[in-house]
């Protein structure tokens, strides 16, 4: 029975625990570039002890922004801006770094939550938006443009463009955001998809262009580098995705060449979402059952003992901790003590050892010699 301590392999990684750090948007990104927020944020659950963090939300076109403070990878300079974050992080903490690919699709051109709105940014400061259909979220949102086949091009273009900046960035895990409504997602869902072209319809056209984009990236990503997706375990709405479709997806998403799933849920509707600990592993559970790939479970999975009971009876291969982690960044320190397992922390900290922690003998689990423990 596996532990939530105990190393695991996620297509060419090796992840030494089950604990994943998932994307969380900041809306503190200038012109899509990240800045110190990013560094300070990230430096600071780089030191959680979870095994892999995935960095937030990064459109892939500038119009594929949530927000407008949303980070990008749609110019080089992104990609350095990240590149030496990565660096930076790198050398001071073992944790895997991913970052999510993504495209807002009718869901773009929001407030950020830094101004204090939510909602459609309207006509004054709002962009036009693209979707699979002339459907809107809800009344409140504008309609977007459906994609023609150009458009669909040109986004996969633009999904690949950004995968081979991650690359060049330095990032190990490369995850597409296929869940919450964003333009993926909502291609596979039938509530946002009304399309009567080969892209819907039923499950096969409805799939078909989230798997064009991700077999484009599939090919540009070096199979160093991991390459997963984020999908929808169900739209918690009637007419939308459901487990069973989401399973065939992530069926279909293993036979393409992923090398993880990552179940989330909703978006695309306003759906009646049973929130309670460990909310979205049914779904996750169940894709778990039909694919030979390891599967992130997430939401609000917040006891340490939940997340390794859903290792231990094999729900999932691996449990996200968002929230956990923005409250406790050191929930990971926490869960082995409370579960009695061991974990090395930067010698920097050793003081705030506890029985569980054990201080780095070296530095050479990083990779790097240059810098020694002060004695
Ligand atoms: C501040 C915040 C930002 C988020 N941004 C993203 C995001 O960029 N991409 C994404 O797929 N999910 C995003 N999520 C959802 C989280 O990845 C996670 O699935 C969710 O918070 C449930 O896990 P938790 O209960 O452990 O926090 C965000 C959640 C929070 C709290």
């Amino acid at each position: 029975m596996p532990n939530l301590f105990d190393p695991i392999d996620l297509g060419p990684l090796t992840l030494t625990n089950r604990i994943v750090i998932p994307p969380m948007c900041q809306y503190s990104a200038h012109g899509g570039l990240a800045t110190d927020w990013h560094l300070i944020h990230i430096g600071s659950l780089a030191l959680s002890g979870a095994a892999l963090l995935i960095m937030e939300a990064t459109a892939v076109a500038e119009e594929g922004r949530i927000t407008p403070d949303c980070l990008g990878l749609w110019r080089d300079d992104q990609s350095e801006a990240l590149a030496a974050l990565v660096k930076t992080v790198r050398s001071h903490s073992p944790i895997r770094l991913g970052i999510q690919l993504s495209h807002a699709g009718r869901k773009a051109s929001s407030h950020s939550p830094r101004t204090g709105g939510s909602g459609p940014l309207g006509s004054a400061d709002g962009w036009p938006t693209i979707g699979p259909s002339a459907v809107p979220v809800s009344e409140r949102w504008p309609v977007p443009t459906p994609l023609t086949a150009d458009d669909m091009d040109r986004v996969v273009e633009q999904f690949v463009t950004a995968a081979k900046r991650a690359v060049d960035a330095g990032f190990d895990l490369i995850e597409l955001h296929g869940a919450h409504g964003y333009l993926l997602s909502s291609f596979l869902s039938p509530l946002a998809n009304q399309r009567t072209d080969e892209f819907g319809g039923g499950y096969d056209n409805r799939a078909r262009f989230p798997l064009r984009v991700f077999d484009a990236v599939r090919e540009a990503v070096p199979s160093t580098v991991a390459l997963g997706v984020r999908v929808n375990g169900t739209d918690w709405a009637e007419g939308g995705i459901t487990p069973d479709e989401a399973c065939r997806f992530a069926v279909d998403l293993e036979r393409h060449g992923a090398d993880f799933i990552h179940v989330s849920s909703g978006g695309n509707a306003r759906g009646d979402i049973p929130l309670g600990p460990a909310y979205q592993i049914p779904p996750a559970r169940l894709i778990r059952r039909h694919v030979n790939i390891p599967v992130i479970g997430v939401g609000l999975i917040s006891s340490p003992v939940l997340a390794d009971e859903l290792v231990a009876d094999g729900s999932v291969d691996l449990v996200g901790v968002g929230r956990g982690h923005l409250h406790n960044p050191h929930w990971t320190w926490s869960a082995a003590e409370m579960l009695g397992h061991h974990l090395h922390v930067p010698y920097q900290y050793a003081r705030a050892r506890t029985s569980s922690f054990e201080p780095p003998k070296s530095w050479q689990h990083l990779g790097r010699q240059e810098v020694q423990p002060t004695p």
